[in-house]
């Protein structure tokens, strides 16, 4: 079977049903990290020459950053025979003013700032507000950009930046960054890259994600050391050129599906995975119970019991917030009482009282989730109002006696590649259609006809 989402309708009308008590069996191949696909993309705007991106996510948010690019001017072209490659031409940008209204749509496009800054000397775009899971500061990346000799307004909604000093070009500067965010180590490199002379970033995040964009710069000809440390070498060159770059795999699709492979008492395998990216769910995975066994670029694991863990999420190397919510989802029905504390975002447990809809036992107090593991989970109507909570939600419908139905996909649409295609394929139950269709076909059903009521098709 193909894995190829061909839903043309608008996500946000549509759901997925899943008979849950299914268990997976099988390889599942992971996408490329929209985390690092993202950044990479935004990456291309510092050379005027071809980049070549393979194993590019086919996902919304790409999708969306696609656009705002070739609002400004960039080309792409795409490969007949790869859906996944983007060819990516930046040397007729006509502008360093994102659009408000597609920038409003996708924080990520912040990424643009630095090589915008370092290219033009300029840009302009509306300050990304904060999301579902939080306030998402940008503190960390004004106060680098303004080190490395950017004048920075924040006005009506609005960052204006441009570089004060007369020739146009950024001044490598020593930056210690206040907290090791992902997204303000990512900026600073790439505005570093071109800067005049040396730039050191300290308390710099660590993250796979930030690794593969410093592999892609130094093929393009920049002169980055230290990428996985904290501390990040940066010295700045003329220009930067073409290159060919393969996105990693996404450590976080992979750790959502190890996961689900464990809830559901499941043996599977996943490939391609670089294992050190996953060290610290794995080494939760097998405190749990589960087997793990790791073959070059392959996970596999078959899971018998789930004893409860406790995890607390922290920067790369430690346990990723992006897996906290699927976690939670895995331990509903461990044996004994887990601690789920959440340390990266203020606002990332909103699964937490829709998993409770369904008979989980799990008491919140700030960001700390205590789940005590439970028997059996109902079947529920579901929504997700974030991309890992949703994903968690889906994982729980997995496991539980008996019929869901799961709304919010616009949310997992952004960052998992033909999700309930790819779980379709383990030998899940589920499918996905608008929620108008599954309301017709379900209506007459009597056993379903209490969820299928509630079931909210816009
Ligand atoms: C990146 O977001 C990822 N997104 C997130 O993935 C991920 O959860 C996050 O890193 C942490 O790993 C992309 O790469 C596109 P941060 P980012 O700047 O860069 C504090 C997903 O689900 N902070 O490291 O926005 C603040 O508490 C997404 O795929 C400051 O205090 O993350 C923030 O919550 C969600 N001041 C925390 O760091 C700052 O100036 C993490 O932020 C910046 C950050």
């Amino acid at each position: 079977m193909i894995c190829e989402s061909n839903n043309k309708s608008n996500p946000k009308f549509e759901s997925l049903k899943i008979n849950g008590k299914c268990s997976l069996q099988g390889e599942v191949k992971i996408s490329g990290a929209k985390n690092s696909a993202l950044v990479l993309l935004a990456a291309s705007l510092l050379t005027q020459e071809k980049v070549c991106l393979t194993n590019v996510p086919n996902l919304s948010d790409i999708k969306k950053l696609k656009n705002i690019l070739e609002s400004i001017g960039v080309k792409f072209s795409k490969n007949i025979n790869d859906k996944n490659q983007l060819i990516i031409n930046s040397k007729n940008i006509h502008t360093s003013d994102l659009p408000v209204n597609l920038v409003n749509e996708l924080r990520a496009s912040f990424f643009c700032i630095g090589p915008l800054l370092a290219v033009l000397g300029r840009a302009s775009l509306a300050l990304p507000g904060g999301c579902n899971i939080g306030e998402r500061p940008i503190k960390e990346h004004i106060k680098g950009l303004e080190a490395l000799g950017a004048t920075i307004n924040t006005k009506d909604g609005l960052i204006k930046a441009k570089i004060k000093n007369y020739n146009q070009k950024l001044i490598g500067a020593k930056i210690s960054l206040g907290c090791p965010s992902v997204g303000a180590t990512e900026t600073l490199i790439m505005a570093a890259t071109l800067a005049e002379g040396e730039t050191i970033i300290s308390n710099a995040a660590r993250e796979p994600e930030i690794q593969d964009l410093c592999e892609m710069l130094n093929k393009m000809g920049a002169k980055i050391s230290g990428a996985g440390n904290s501390t990040i070498t940066i010295n700045g060159v003329k220009n930067l050129k073409g290159c060919s770059h393969r996105v990693i795999p996404d450590r976080i699709e992979a750790g959502t599906f190890l996961i689900a492979a464990a809830a559901t008492f499941s043996s599977i395998t996943i490939s391609p995975a670089i294992p050190s990216h996953l060290n610290a769910l794995i080494d939760k995975l097998k405190e749990s119970g589960s087997e793990i066994t790791i073959k070059n670029n392959s996970i596999a694991i078959k899971t018998a019991r789930i004893n409860a863990v406790n995890i607390e999420t922290a920067p790369f190397p430690g346990f990723p917030t992006d897996l906290q919510a699927p976690f939670t989802a895995l331990m509903l029905k461990a044996k004994g009482q887990s601690s789920i504390k959440e340390t990266m975002f203020e606002n990332r447990m909103n699964h937490i009282e829709v998993l409770n809809q369904m008979g989980a036992s799990i008491k919140l107090e700030n960001n700390i989730a205590t789940v005590t593991g439970v028997k059996n989970l109902l079947g529920k109507n579901l929504k997700g109002s974030d991309l890992r909570s949703t994903a968690a939600i889906i994982i729980a419908a997995l496991t539980s006696d008996n019929i869901s139905f799961v709304q919010g996909l616009e949310h997992l649409d952004r960052g998992y590649e033909n999700f309930e295609c790819k779980l379709k394929k383990l030998g899940a139950n589920i499918s996905r259609d608008t929620t108008k269709n599954f309301l017709k076909i379900y209506l007459s059903d009597e056993k379903n006809i209490d969820i299928i009521k509630k079931l909210d098709a816009a």
